[in-house]
């Protein structure tokens, strides 16, 4: 295959506040790592890098090799850095010979869909990325400390998702002039794009949420195994 996905699982977890790294947290007797490359492995064939927080290598290559048992698809786990920017741009090193296109994943989306991910390898084009994103249902203000200024349109925003998805060779440059400029962007498209590449968007999902607070970790569990009434 000609797509690579770099998974990023460095980080700490920091507002789940569970006492382990985000990704190495049980969901349902899988971590969140775990469903997350279930849902990477469903998908097209493609090469696998998981970026894993310093000193858990070894328990994210076990998961890696568990996923990975049935499609023995190419792997490797690398070591992530301070910043999300870090950890992709520590992915984007290990990328093999060959591969033009490349996904960058949160593995704290754990239960994106395999064809959320297909669709966005299907988007990219040699010059443009491509990211899912969902349209924004609550109403918007802008505010000013307590002071409500404004209504702000909704119809021009989108919430961004992964996996982002972007021609290999651009998206290096891209890294290549944000770590010279001392830049630290929010997201891959916007670091993509603040080098002046193009990125399109396509529909997000509602089950490709972020794991971010323990309220999102109750809606994951409560996906996976719905309660009987
Ligand atoms: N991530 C990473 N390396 C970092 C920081 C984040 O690989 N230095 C990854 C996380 O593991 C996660 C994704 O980037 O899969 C999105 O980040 P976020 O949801 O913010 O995760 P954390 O940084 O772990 O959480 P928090 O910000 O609450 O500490
Ligand atoms: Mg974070």
């Amino acid at each position: 295959p000609t797509t690579a996905i770099i998974v990023v699982a460095a980080g700490s977890g920091t507002r789940l506040g569970a006492g382990a790294p985000k990704a190495l947290v049980d969901l349902d007797g899988r971590t969140v790592l775990r469903h997350a490359l279930d849902g990477v492995f469903a998908a097209a064939p493609m090469q696998v890098i998981v970026v894993a927080p310093a000193g858990h290598e070894q328990t994210v290559a076990d998961e890696l090799t568990e996923a990975n048992r049935d499609r023995g698809w190419r792997s490797a786990v690398v070591t992530g850095g301070e910043t999300r920017q870090q950890s992709v741009a520590a992915g984007l090193e290990a990328l093999g010979e060959g591969i033009e296109t490349v996904l960058v994943h949160d593995a704290a989306r754990a239960l994106t869909p395999a064809t959320q991910i297909d669709a966005v390898a299907a988007a990219v084009t040699p010059d443009a990325g491509a990211i899912p994103a969902l349209a924004v249902v609550d109403t918007l203000k802008r505010v000013d400390g307590d002071a409500v200024v404004e209504a702000v349109d909704r119809a021009v925003l989108a919430a961004a998702q992964t996996p982002q998805g972007f021609p290999r060779a651009v998206l290096e440059a891209a890294y290549a002039r944000a770590t010279a400029a001392g830049e630290e962007h929010t997201d891959d498209a916007a670091l993509f794009a603040a080098a002046g590449g193009f990125v399109r968007r396509i529909p997000g999902s509602e089950r490709a949420f972020k794991i971010t607070t323990p309220a999102d970790l109750e809606r994951a569990r409560m996906l996976l195994h719905p309660p009987t009434a």
